[in-house]
C-alpha cells in the first residue's frame, strides 16, 4: 500500500446527510488486513444514520465513516494473519467482538455484549479501503459475484432468524416484505418449508417478493384478511412459525394470533421504543419467542453460503445499482420505499 488517503462517505456532521471526504486509508493492526472494498449495500441503519434521528444521534460519534455491508479484496495482511491471502475477495462479519466475555469464552461469539459495528461505532465499509479483524473475514467462494458478498449481512440476519426454528413440512407466516423479509422468504422455501406467506401494507414490496420467491403468497395486510388466506391455503390451526421482519406492534398481535397453539416466533424487526404486548395470549397460545440480533459467528455464514452454492437465489432482491459518486441517488431510493437492496459500485473511483 503506498497511498495513504481515500475516498469515503462520512458522517462528516450531526445534521441529515453523508458527504464524500479524502480521509486517510486505515493502518491496519496486527491481527487486521486491510480491504480494497468493490460493492456496498445499503442499509436501513445506513438511512437512519443518513437522517440523524434519535438513534442515530445518540449512538454514532462524529465524524464516522458509514457502511458495513460490503465485498471486496484483501489488499494487506497484518503480520500474524494466517490463512488468509492477498488477492483473496471476501465479506466479512462487521460486528467486532471481544473474546473475554462468557458468551465469547463460550464459542457464542454473536452473543458478545461488548459487540461493536463498523460504520456504527467503528469506521465502516463505505470507503475505498476498510480494515478488518481477520477474524471477521469470511472469503467468497468464485461462484458468489460481489454484488451478492456485499448483501451477506442482511442475507444473514434473514439466514438467523429463518433457520431459528425448524422450517421443513412448516406453514410459515413473514410480517414485512423488506429486503430481509423477502430473503427469508426464499431461504423457509428452499429450508423445505409447506406454505410460506409473507404480509405487508406496501404492494410495491409485496410485488417485489412475488418476483424473488415466485412461490411465496403474498397479503397486503391493508386489503386481505390474513385468516382467509391461511383457510384458503389448507391451514386447519394456524402457522406454525412466524419470522417478525417488519418491526411494528400491529404484525406482531397479527401474528400471535395467526399462529397455532405452541407456535414459535423470531423476532428480528426492531420497533422504535416500547410497546403494549398482550402477554397473557403469548402465554396461553404458549407461544416461544426468540430475539435475534445480527448473525451467528460464523455458522449463519457457513449456512448461507451452502444454501447460495445449492440453489437459494436472492439477487433479484437487488433492485438498483449505483456509481458511488452517485450515492446521493442510491440513498434517496433507499428512502422512498420503491427499491429493494440498492448496491454502490467502488470499483471506479479514480483518486
Ligand atoms: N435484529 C437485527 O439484528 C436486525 C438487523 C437488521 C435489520 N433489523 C430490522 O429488521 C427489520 C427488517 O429490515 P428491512 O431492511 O427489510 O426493513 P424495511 O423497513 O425495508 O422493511 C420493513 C417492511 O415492513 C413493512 N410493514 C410495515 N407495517 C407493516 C405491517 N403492519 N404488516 C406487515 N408489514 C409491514 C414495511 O412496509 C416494509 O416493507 C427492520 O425492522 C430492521 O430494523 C434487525
Ligand atoms: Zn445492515
Amino acid at each position: 500500500m503506498t497511498r495513504n488517503t481515500m475516498t469515503a462517505l462520512e458522517k462528516s456532521y450531526p445534521e441529515e446527510g453523508l458527504w464524500m471526504v479524502e480521509a486517510p486509508v486505515p493502518e491496519i493492526g496486527p491481527d487486521d488486513v486491510l480491504i480494497k472494498v468493490r460493492k456496498t449495500g445499503i442499509c436501513g441503519t445506513d438511512i437512519h444514520i443518513w437522517n440523524w434521528d434519535e438513534w442515530a444521534a445518540t449512538t454514532v460519534p462524529v465524524p464516522m465513516i458509514t457502511g458495513h455491508e460490503f465485498a471486496g479484496e484483501i489488499v494487506e495482511l497484518g503480520r500474524n494473519v494466517q490463512g488468509l491471502e492477498l488477492g483473496q475477495r471476501c465479506s466479512g462479519e462487521g460486528h467486532l467482538i471481544g473474546k473475554e466475555s462468557r458468551q465469547s469464552r463460550a464459542g457464542k461469539f454473536h452473543l458478545d455484549p461488548g459487540t461493536r459495528g463498523i460504520g456504527v461505532n467503528e469506521q465502516g465499509a463505505f470507503a475505498q479501503y476498510l480494515k478488518l479483524p481477520a477474524f471477521n473475514v469470511v472469503p467468497l467462494p468464485d461462484d458468489i459475484p460481489d454484488e451478492i458478498g456485499a448483501i451477506l449481512d442482511p442475507l444473514g440476519n434473514a439466514v438467523h432468524t429463518a433457520l431459528s426454528f425448524e422450517l421443513l413440512g412448516e406453514d410459515v407466516l413473514i410480517t414485512g416484505a423488506g429486503p430481509i423479509g423477502i430473503m427469508a422468504a426464499a431461504i423457509a422455501r428452499h429450508a423445505g418449508a409447506r406454505n410460506v406467506v409473507i404480509t405487508d401494507i406496501n404492494n410495491e414490496r409485496l410485488q417485489l417478493a412475488q418476483h424473488v420467491v415466485p412461490t411465496v403468497r403474498t397479503v397486503n395486510v391493508t386489503e386481505e384478511d390474513l385468516n382467509e388466506v391461511a383457510h384458503e391455503l389448507g391451514l386447519k390451526e394456524g402457522f406454525d412459525v412466524g419470522l417478525e421482519m417488519s418491526g411494528t406492534q400491529v404484525a406482531l398481535d397479527q401474528m400471535i394470533e395467526a399462529l397455532v397453539m405452541g407456535g414459535k416466533i423470531a423476532l428480528l424487526g426492531i420497533p422504535p421504543g416500547s410497546s403494549p404486548v398482550n402477554w397473557s395470549r403469548i402465554v396461553f397460545k404458549a407461544i416461544t419467542i426468540k430475539g435475534v440480533y445480527g448473525r451467528e459467528m460464523f455458522e449463519t455464514w457457513y449456512k448461507m453460503i451452502a444454501m447460495l452454492q445449492n440453489g437459494l437465489d436472492v439477487a433479484r432482491v437487488i433492485t438498483h445499482r449505483f456509481d458511488i459518486q452517485d450515492f446521493r441517488e442510491g440513498f434517496a431510493k433507499m428512502k422512498s420505499g420503491h427499491s429493494g437492496k440498492v448496491v454502490l459500485d467502488w470499483t471506479n473511483v479514480t483518486t
